[in-house]
């Protein structure tokens, strides 16, 4: 295993009120993780930490140990905004911004210059939505608006945004539970060609899209991180009473 972010000891706040408590996880470069467990346990809580995005919360407190290739990110020399780039995040709802769908894709790389001129963003934009499996879909609409296009169009739209500033991990919150099932298994297809590339995480409410994408597995529950393995080891023989219960659904 390639570690490619290590949490140690993660306890998180909102207020006084404990949502994480005690998490410690490694994220493995070349797999795809899945975080399952259920409502209200603390996996968007605990993905968010990742790159930060609970900086955005007020009340949100973290402790506790996170490094991205053995850099801790929460050192105050950290630029988050750069930090967010390297760590990139898709959200349960699409959320293209109202511009077009070019302007979706070139924002990124526009403001972390990372395209020297228009022939170059041109490049980065096509580049970006063909890994995202959307190019053959838009190319000859790229200037209409990016909210025009369907659901699963607008989530394989936010996820070529993400990865148009060349990013090394990407943090996916329930990508697929405002999706019909054509478009899901259009963006589960797309998870396995982009494994390997950048490391995954996906939170996932739907244990089968767990067993179909992800290599590893953790399972959360009330705040702490129950379980964490292999896939198949969780799925056919875990060894937390807990989690049996969760994943025959005992409860949920
Ligand atoms: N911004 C916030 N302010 C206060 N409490 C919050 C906030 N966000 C989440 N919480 C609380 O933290 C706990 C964990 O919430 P979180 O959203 O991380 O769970 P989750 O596992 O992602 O749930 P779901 O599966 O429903 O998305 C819950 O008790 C929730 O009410
Ligand atoms: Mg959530």
């Amino acid at each position: 295993m390639t570690i490619k972010m290590s949490a140690k000891n993660v306890n998180v706040f909102y207020g006084t009120k404990q949502a994480i408590t005690d998490v410690s996880i490694d994220v493995d470069q070349d797999e795809v993780t899945a975080f399952i467990g259920p409502s209200g346990c603390g996996k968007s809580t605990f993905l968010r930490t990742l790159n930060r995005m609970n900086d955005t919360v007020a009340s949100a407190k973290v402790t506790g140990d996170i490094r991205l290739d053995g850099e801790d990110i929460y050192a105050p020399s950290m630029d988050v905004v750069q930090l967010r780039a390297r760590v990139g995040m898709v959200f349960q709802k699409p959320n293209p911004f109202p511009k077009s769908i070019f302007e979706n894709v070139a924002y990124g790389p526009r403001i972390h210059g990372l395209a020297a001129n228009k022939t170059d963003l041109a490049e980065v934009v096509e580049k970006s939505l063909k890994r995202a499996g959307l190019w053959e879909e838009v190319k000859d609409r790229l200037s209409e608006s990016g909210t025009a296009l369907s659901g699963g169009q607008q989530q394989r739209l936010c996820i070529a945004r993400a990865i148009a500033v060349d990013p090394e991990v990407i943090l996916m919150d329930e990508p697929c539970s405002a999706l019909d099932p054509i478009a899901t298994a259009r963006i589960e297809e797309l998870i396995h060609e982009l494994k390997g590339r950048y490391a995954i995480v996906i939170v996932t409410h739907n244990m089968q899209q767990a067993a179909r994408v992800s290599q590893r597995t953790a399972f959360f529950h009330l705040g702490t991180l129950v379980e964490y393995g292999n896939t198949s080891d969780i799925f056919t023989n875990p060894r937390q009473e807990r989690t049996k219960d969760y994943i025959t659904g005992r409860y949920g």
